[in-house]
């Protein structure tokens, strides 16, 4: 599996919660949890576990996975990680754990560029769930066109860091068949060099993904626009999926 420098270049990784920092989509997703009443909870694609680490209260199983072993070190390090079980890996790796609720925050869903890893990872998490246990994760909607705020002139940042000053900002490359393909310059002004990220998001439509979750045996539950509960508009910037794995008996069509 071939992962973007963001998630494997050491200095990269180390800045990532501070380009990240936590929002109101970490509300969103804990909130989601208390109200499914969810004990049994696997954060895939977990990164730096900003989430994963306040999922894990009380007597909750919380299991956060990751295919960057650079990631997981850095939530790791968290006051709370020790609550938390640890995963290298995709969701090919979990298996059966009849979990009440898989959450893929960080526009995770995006990742996937093929139709059939989508498909096959949306299978491996149908069997890590238990019967009427749901998925939940976002992804931008494609008519908003968020890559078009993502040139130089509209990014272009200079930060304070523990490696220094830093230029950041992005550029796009192409975009084509739903897939933008973008880079991350990360320039360390005391030594000049430009730490490239190449990196690669597929933009799903609402009936892209509502299908494949159909057809990988989900409900589709809910789905917002934002992260205060608000409808999915057309116009919406985000999709919020909330979707119930079937029961046995039930159709997926
Ligand atoms: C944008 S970060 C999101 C991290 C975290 N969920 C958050 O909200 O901050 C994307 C994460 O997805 C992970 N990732 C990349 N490929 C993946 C895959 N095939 N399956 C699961 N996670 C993957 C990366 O290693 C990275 O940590």
């Amino acid at each position: 599996m071939k992962l973007d420098k963001h998630y494997t270049d050491p200095r990269l990784v180390e800045l990532y919660d501070h380009d990240n920092p936590r929002g109101a989509d970490t509300d969103f997703y804990l909130t989601l949890a208390a109200e499914l009443n969810a004990h049994r909870i696997i954060d895939l694609g977990c990164g730096t576990g900003l989430l994963t680490c306040e999922l894990a209260t009380g007597k909750r199983q919380v299991i956060g996975i990751d295919p960057s072993p650079a990631m997981l070190a850095v939530a790791q390090r968290k006051p709370e990680a020790e609550r938390v079980e640890w995963v290298v890996g995709d969701a090919s790796v979990l298996g059966e754990r009849n979990a009440d609720l898989l959450t893929m925050t960080g526009n995770v869903a995006q990742i996937f560029l093929d139709d059939a890893d989508w498909a096959a990872t949306l299978c491996h998490i149908h069997k890590a769930l238990r019967p009427g246990g749901y998925v939940a994760f976002e992804s931008r909607n494609p008519t908003a066109r968020a890559w078009k705020q993502w040139g130089r002139d509209e990014t272009f940042e200079e930060i304070e860091t523990p490696f220094g000053s830093m230029a950041c900002w992005l550029e796009v490359l192409e975009v084509q068949d739903g897939q933008v393909h973008f880079v991350g310059h990360n320039l360390f002004k005391a030594t000049g060099e430009d730490v490239v990220a190449h990196s690669t998001l597929r933009f799903r439509s609402h009936t892209e993904l509502a299908d494949s979750l159909r057809q990988a045996g989900f409900t589709v539950d809910r789905v917002y626009g934002d992260w205060h509960h608000g409808a999915f508009t057309d116009a919406s910037r985000l999709m919020i999926f909330v979707a119930r794995r079937n029961e046995p008996a039930e159709k997926t069509v």
